[in-house]
Parts: C-alpha cells; structure tokens; sequence
C-alpha cells in the first residue's frame, strides 16, 4: 500500500532497457514526452546493453534524436544468442538492484528485451513492456521467443495493434480491468506506435538537416530504397544471392537507382560473396548502390523520397506505411498483418521472381489508401498517462 501511494504521489522512477537501433529510436520518443510534459512525475535512467555499437548503429541515433545519455552502457556487444542474452542479465540485475526503480522499461523483441524482461521480473520489478503483442508465428525467428516472453512476465503491456491485442488475448494475456496492475493481473492497453510519433516529429527536421538525396542524386529522381538484416536473409547467403537478384534486375528493367543501406550483419556478408566474385553483385548495368548504415534523418529522408521500399525490417515496414509508400516485405510472414491485408505491402522472403513482381505492380500502380493504422502519433504521451494515472504495483 506505501508503495501504491509513493507511485501515486510521488516520483516514478524507470529503468529503461536499449541495446539495438529500434529501441534507440523508440526511447526517443518516450525520453522526449518524459523531458517535455512528465518531468515532473517521472525519472528515467537508460541502460544501454552494448548489442549495437558501431557508432552508425547507435552513437548517431543518440545525438541526432536527443537521447539522453545513458545512465550505463554495460558494453556487451555480440555473441551467440546465450552468452549475449546471459551477461545481459548479468549486468541488467545488478544496475536494478543499485537503482531499485519502480518499473523497467523494455521495447520490442531484441535479445536486450528478453534479458531486460527477465531480470526485472525475477526481481519481482514490473516490466513494461512497449511493442507488446506482435507476432510473426514463427519460431525459428529469435525476436518471436524474445517477445512471447517478454509478454508473459510484464505487468504493463502496450500494443501498438488491435491485432496485437488479440494476439495477447488468444495467449491468456487479458486486461484486468481493476487496477492495480501485477504480474499477475497484467494491464494491456492499446496506446498506437511510438514510432510514428517519431516519423510526424522528425520529418521536417530530417527535411532540412539531411543532404543524403543531394549527395546521391537522388532529389526530385525516382529510386527504390531497400534493407536486409534478418538472420533468415543473411546467415544464408544464398537467401542474400537471391533478393540482391531481384534488386539488379529491378534497376536494370526500371532504369532507377536501388538504394540498399547495409546492416553490419550484411556488410560482412556482402564481403565475403564479393569475394567470391558472385554475379549478383557484379551486373554492369546495374544502378544497385549499397551504402553504409546511414542515420535516422537520411532514413526517414530515402524512405519519403523512394517510390517503392523493400524490406525484412519490422521498423522500415511501418515507415513506409508512415510515408504512404508501398512495401515489399522480404519475408514470409510479418507482425505487421494489417500492412499485407490492406495490398498496400506483398510478402515475397526472398523469392527473386516474387520480389520483381510485386516491385513492379507497385510502380505501375502505386497504392493511394493508408488508414491510420497506427494511432495519432500520441503514444509516448498516452503510455506515460497510463503509467502516472493508475496503480501498477
Ligand atoms: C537485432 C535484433 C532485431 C532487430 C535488429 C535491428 C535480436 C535477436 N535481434 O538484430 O530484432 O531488428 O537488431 O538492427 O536482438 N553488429 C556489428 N555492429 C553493430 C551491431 C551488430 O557489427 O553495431 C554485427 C554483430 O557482430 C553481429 C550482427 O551484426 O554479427 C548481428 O548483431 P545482433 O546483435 O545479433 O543483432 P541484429 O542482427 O542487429
């Protein structure tokens, strides 16, 4: 009971977990609403795991979108999925145990989002877990254990889909009506996608502060802008082979400039078939341009310029849905249903015939509908109402 009215009245103090380039991104947009509007209600110290750490990766991400400095980078870095995951845990426990916050912060469907999840609620912290409810139904994918767990061991959950919501119900996770919220009397709510607060918010920023379309030529040029980082598309090169076909055939037959922006992941596969001399990545016609990661103002810039985006990015997929462009998903199954349902986006994995045919139709005929699927670009602001308003301990 303290510690209800210590919520209620007093300082909330959350610990939020980062590690990979989404969560950077998605932070930005609760960090920002947390300075602007809850200072007053709300302290949060972030907790950067180390998962990604090429400056490109993250550095850039920090500054571009004022995020806070970390309170602590526990400089993981990479590993197989256990030892990565295991001294996250390690290092995550004991900043909670120095810190003791009211509530954990954790985004989405990373390794830092299981590691995050699983040492706050073995300490008995409540989780919050943003980006609840997803799910490709497949488990071969690491995120789809990552956040099936992630779901079950939070108190608060935040849907960013009504389909999300539904997932969590048909698992057993449903909403408790009468607060207080716990482990086990979970709070789910549906709040829209903190990652379209971003798009409205950095946009225009991204507008005026990104020379990326006049260094490439691209401004006022048709192009197509694509991404490849899943495991499923890397790990197996002959996946990579296959989509980086359908890109040089799609620059030849369409004469426009195929922007990929590399993952590190990729770029050390692209190394190793380049060595090999692959004909994929040696057509001569070809206008397939890989560029290094590039930062989030140069992205939201490619995505709004390009007429069509190809992807295996959760992330990149709602964009192009922010920026009413078409999607082609190189992947067999998506979290982000409603993309697919609508026609405005096409699952092909990585299917070379299927990755020029949908790119085509959609050049011919470009989507014109985008309903707002993903909320009003208010879900930093109705997340921490929920998390100022009611108990959750
Ligand atoms: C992670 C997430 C994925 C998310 C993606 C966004 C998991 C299981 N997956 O995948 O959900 O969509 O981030 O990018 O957590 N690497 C670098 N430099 C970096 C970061 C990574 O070279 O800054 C290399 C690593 O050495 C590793 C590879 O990239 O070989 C993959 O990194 P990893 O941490 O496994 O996650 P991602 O593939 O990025």
């Amino acid at each position: 009971m303290f510690l209800i009215l210590l919520i209620l009245n007093d300082m909330i103090k959350l610990v939020t977990i980062v590690g990979a380039r989404p969560q950077f991104i998605k932070a930005a947009a609760l960090s920002r609403v947390i300075r602007d509007e809850f200072s007053h209600a709300v302290t949060e110290i972030i907790v950067h795991t180390g998962q990604h750490y090429d400056p490109s990766m993250s550095d850039v991400f920090f500054r571009e979108m004022q995020i806070p400095e970390p309170g602590y980078n526990l400089g993981i870095g990479s590993d197989t999925h256990g030892i990565q995951t295991g001294k996250m845990i390690e290092g995550i426990e004991e900043v909670i145990l120095k810190e003791k916050p009211h509530g954990v912060v954790v985004y989405g469907d990373t390794n830092s989002t299981l590691a995050g999840a699983l040492a706050a609620s073995k300490l008995h912290i409540p989780v919050i877990h943003i980006e609840a409810g997803l799910r490709s139904f497949n488990k071969q994918m690491p995120e789809e254990i990552n956040r099936i767990t992630a779901d079950h061991v939070s108190t608060l959950l935040f849907s960013p889909t009504t389909t999300g919501l539904e997932n969590l119900k048909n698992e057993g996770i449903i909403h408790s009506e009468e607060p207080p919220y716990s482990f086990d009397r979970q709070g789910v709510f549906h709040c829209g996608d903190l990652m379209y607060d971003n798009t409205l918010f950095f946009s225009k920023m991204a507008a005026e502060s990104s020379s990326i379309l006049t260094d490439l030529d691209l401004k006022g040029k048709p192009f197509i802008l694509a991404t490849v980082h899943r495991p499923a598309n890397t790990d197996d090169s002959s996946n990579l082979r296959s989509i980086l076909a359908a890109l040089n055939t799609i620059s030849i037959e369409t004469g426009f400039p195929v922007i990929l922006p590399l993952h590190p992941r990729t770029t050390a596969i692209v190394e190793r078939l380049k060595a090999e001399n692959v004909p994929e990545l040696n057509a001569p016609s070809s206008q397939l341009h890989l560029i290094p990661a590039v930062s989030f103002m140069d992205m939201l810039n490619l995505e709004s310029g390009a007429r069509v985006i190809l992807t295996d990015s959760g992330g990149v997929q709602k964009e192009a849905w922010f920026m009413e462009k078409p999607v082609v998903v190189l992947r067999n199954e998506t979290e982000w249903v409603e993309i697919i349902s609508s026609g405005n986006g096409s699952l092909t994995g990585a299917s070379t015939e299927k990755i020029i045919q949908a790119t085509l139709k959609y050049l011919e005929a470009p989507p014109q509908h985008f309903p707002p699927l993903f909320g009003n670009g208010q879900a930093a602001r109705e997340i921490l109402k929920v998390l100022t308003t009611t108990r959750w301990m």
